[in-house]
Parts: structure tokens; C-alpha cells; sequence
């Protein structure tokens, strides 16, 4: 096994050449899928040159290549970290046992559902944000953009190869189903509620990439874990990928929330939206909807299928290893304060191995705090009196104990009246999308220059400087 990623039709580092019938089956799939990313990926820019990484090596240094490339001539391929010698399984009641290089027939159909849950929202991200690049800030932030949604659709790549490769017919299939649905599609949706809502502008779009890719996140990192070996190396590769995608949406709430700062110190009654911006108690709003949203990728807190996955060795903690001394987690709990029908809380104790959603979902949470301090710190830095704040886990959800009811940010209980009063506070209005949408009516292509409601980046991508042109959009 190479970390060196050959240049074969499909670049890969599985030797894919070793296996013909496996290699015609993917070099038919793979003009399907660049039919797919002519309709549904980024639209009105599939001829311009972007200044894009593709990777060339999965060695944790130095992996990445940066050249213009024109979107459909991107380089997607097959790339699994290098195997760890003699892997085992890291948890659960197999734990010790050798890792699967096969898949075990007892857990075929959960493998293969999990597999392709995580591959159908790589395409589904990509179908949400299509538009995106036609109202965009910079031409900085439109190559992030089209970085990302490439990426995506390598992801997408990494999940294709495992239908393909260990799951016989049905994989093939499940492949071809995966670039047949459609985000937002009445009749064959995506698979995920919040893969099918649609991205309509760049203040969702930081937000997702922020909140929602933090999920993708934790869920690789959980895959990783896996005992389906294949499985734990593509996860890892991908999760290098990934950290770019949070960097993107940290960093342009970060830009965001300096520009509006800026912009209500110019102004005599600190009003940033009388000043063209994003005032901040609106991207509160926006930070409750995505988060909100975002936790329910998790699954519901008390979970049977989650006790069963961990048990199996089929999906583990985040660094299952480094993070936690007891593998097995037969003993130990969680307390829920569950809701009961006449708006009581009751406690009630989980077995550990039934709260995994629930221990995934918190390491979330604290991953999330972190950006939200780095955007406080820039609030503080601009003399502004005003924090942002994760509501309530809580808070707006649809998944889990407190789906179906109201809660505040705060995650105090709400009748239905009191809620329908208050969610205009809480969560984006039409009208707050209206106005939002309203400050990104048109695209910027000018190499350095930004739209009126963010900040410039500090730095460039790869050393080169913010007016760097990183797309070479012909706009005529
Ligand atoms: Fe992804
Ligand atoms: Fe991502």
C-alpha cells in the first residue's frame, strides 16, 4: 500500500489496476458520476479555471497539490490512509479481535446502511450549495466554496468505492442510487432531513460548513473507529479533508462578525443593518437554526441501534483510544431529564452503551464552543457589548426526547402559544431571509475585493495574497 496516489484514470492508492473487474466497474460509474456534477454541482462555473488543492499523497504532510483546475477535470479518486499493522478492534465486545478486512455477513445490512447514509449527504451538500457561487463575496470565497463542494464530491468517491468493492450487487445499486436522488426532491429526496434544506445564501452557507460539516466530522471520527477496516481507513483520510471545510465557515462568521462590528461602529444609532450588514442578534438566529439542525444529525439520545453498533465494533467514540479507558463502557450511565406528557421532567438513567448518540453529540457541543469563543474574542477586540451563544441542546429539535415540543435557547419549556410568540426571536424569519438575501443579489469577481457585510480574510490560500485571483471567471 502506497501514501503516493497514482495517476491512473481514477487516481487511487488501493492498486486498483490489481483488480480489473473492480476497476471497469468504477471507470463505468465515474462518467455517470461527472453527469451528475454537470447538473447538480456548482452552476454557471463549470468552464472557469479554479485555483484548487487535489490530493496527490495521504501523508499527513504535504498530501495536497494547489493548481487551477477546471471543475469537471478534478482530479476525484480513491484514497485510504495507510493501514496500521495488524489492526484490532479498539471496542465493544469484539474488542481485541482482529479488525475486519471483509465484511462480516451478521452486519452487512448495518454496514451498508451507515455507509451509505454518510455517502448520500457528500452529494447533498453539493446539490444544496449549486447556486451559491452566483451571489458570491470574493473570489476567495467562491474558490472555498467550489473547494468544498469538490471535496464533497470526492467523499462521495471514498463511499462508492466500499459499496463497490465489499458489498457485491446491492453495493453496485446502492452507487447508482446515490447519484439519482436529490436534495430537496418531493419524489426521491436525500436521505437526511437537513441534506434536503436548501442553502440559499452565504450566511447559511458558513453556518453549514461550520455546524454541519462539525457533524460529518464526529461521524467520521466515529467511523474510524470501525472494526470494518476499510471502512476506518477511507474515514480517516477524509477527515484531513474535512477540517478545511469548519475552517471555511469558522473563519467567514468570523469575517462576518468583524465586518458587522465595523459597520455598527460607523453608525451613530450602532445599527449594522442600516449600514448594508448582518446585525448580530440576526446571526444569533441563524447560529440557533444550524446548530439546532446540526445536533439532530446525531440520532436520538436514548438509542438502541447506537448500543448495538458499539457493541458490535461497528462504530466507536470519537478517539475511542486516546479519549476514554474503559473500551467495553458495560458499566457507567447517563442521566436524561426526558419530558413527560404533562410538561414534568422525569430522570431517567441509560446505560452508557444506549447514551453513544448522546456522548458523540457532547463532544460536539464543546468542539462547537470553541469557534463560538474565537468569534466572541473578535467581538471583544472591536469594543462590542454583545456575545454569541449555543442555545440549549434542547433547543428546536426533531430528533430524540425533546422533539415535538418547545423549548427557549435557554431550554426552558414553552407552551405551543407562548412559542408560536416567541420563534421570531429565536430562529431566521422569512423576513430576516429576505433581507439577508437582499445583501447578495450579486456576485463579486474582482481579484481582492469584498462584499459590503464581511471582512477580508487575513491571509490567502497557499501563501497567496487575499487579491489573489483564485477563479478565472469569464463573466461575459
Ligand atoms: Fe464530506
Ligand atoms: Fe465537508
Amino acid at each position: 500500500m502506497s501514501s503516493v496516489i497514482n495517476s491512473e484514470r481514477i487516481p487511487n492508492n488501493v492498486h486498483l489496476g490489481d483488480d480489473r473487474k473492480l476497476q471497469r466497474a468504477l471507470e463505468a460509474w465515474q462518467p455517470r458520476f461527472i453527469d451528475w456534477w454537470k447538473e447538480m454541482g456548482p452552476e454557471g462555473f463549470q468552464e472557469d479555471q479554479v485555483y484548487l488543492r487535489t490530493a496527490i499523497s495521504v501523508d499527513a504532510d504535504g498530501w495536497a497539490n494547489f493548481d487551477y483546475v477546471k471543475m469537471p477535470d478534478y482530479r476525484w479518486g480513491i484514497f485510504l490512509a495507510d493501514p496500521v499493522k495488524d489492526r484490532k478492534i479498539g471496542f465493544g465486545d469484539n474488542m481485541g479481535k482482529d479488525a475486519w478486512q471483509t465484511v462480516p455477513g451478521e452486519h452487512r445490512n448495518t454496514l451498508r446502511r451507515l455507509i451509505v447514509t454518510q455517502g448520500d449527504t457528500e452529494p447533498a451538500s453539493v446539490e444544496q450549495q449549486r447556486l451559491l457561487g452566483q451571489t458570491c463575496p470574493s473570489l476567495y470565497d467562491l474558490r472555498n466554496l467550489f473547494q468544498v463542494n469538490v471535496e464533497e464530491g470526492r467523499h462521495l468517491w471514498a463511499m462508492v468505492y466500499l459499496l463497490h468493492s465489499y458489498f457485491g450487487r446491492d453495493g453496485r445499486e446502492e452507487a447508482e442510487a446515490l447519484l439519482e436522488r436529490r436534495s430537496g426532491n418531493e419524489d426521491k429526496p436525500r436521505i437526511l432531513g437537513a441534506f434536503n434544506e436548501p442553502c440559499n445564501h452565504w450566511l447559511s452557507f458558513f453556518m453549514f460548513t461550520y455546524f454541519t460539516d462539525r457533524d460529518g466530522k464526529y461521524q467520521l471520527l466515529a467511523l474510524a473507529e470501525s472494526g470494518f477496516d476499510p471502512l476506518s481507513r477511507t474515514t480517516r483520510f477524509m477527515l484531513t479533508e474535512e477540517a478545511h471545510h469548519m475552517f471555511v465557515g469558522e473563519k467567514g462568521v468570523g469575517r462576518v462578525l468583524k465586518r458587522s462590528a465595523e459597520l455598527m461602529k460607523k453608525n451613530s444609532n450602532g445599527d449594522a443593518r442600516a449600514e448594508g450588514g448582518i446585525d448580530l442578534p440576526t446571526l444569533q438566529k441563524y447560529v440557533n437554526l444550524w446548530y439546532s439542525v446540526s445536533l439532530d444529525l446525531f440520532g436520538g439520545e436514548i438509542s438502541s441501534n447506537a448500543a448495538n453498533y458499539f457493541a458490535a465494533g461497528i462504530k466507536g467514540r470519537a478517539h475511542e483510544e486516546r479519549s476514554y479507558e474503559d473500551h467495553m463502557a458495560l458499566e457507567g450511565s447517563m442521566t436524561f431529564d426526558v419530558p413527560t406528557s404533562d410538561g414534568r421532567f422525569e430522570k431517567q438513567e441509560v446505560p452508557l452503551r444506549t447514551a453513544m448518540n448522546e456522548v458523540l453529540r457532547q463532544e460536539y457541543v464543546s468542539d462547537s464552543q470553541r469557534g463560538l469563543d474565537n468569534w466572541n474574542k473578535i467581538l471583544r477586540k472591536e469594543d462590542i457589548d454583545f456575545e454569541i451563544t449555543l442555545p440549549s441542546t434542547r433547543f428546536h429539535r426533531e430528533t430524540g426526547i425533546y422533539a415535538g415540543m418547545h423549548f427557549d435557547p435557554e431550554g426552558r419549556l414553552l407552551s405551543a402559544e407562548e412559542w408560536e410568540k416567541k420563534k421570531a426571536d429565536f430562529l431566521p424569519t422569512e423576513e430576516d431571509e429576505t433581507y439577508i438575501k437582499s445583501l447578495m443579489t450579486k456576485p463579486i469577481f474582482e481579484p481582492g475585493k469584498m462584499a459590503n457585510w464581511i471582512a477580508p480574510p487575513k491571509k490567502g490560500i497557499k501563501g497567496r495574497p487575499v487579491d489573489f485571483e483564485y477563479v478565472r471567471h469569464d463573466a461575459s
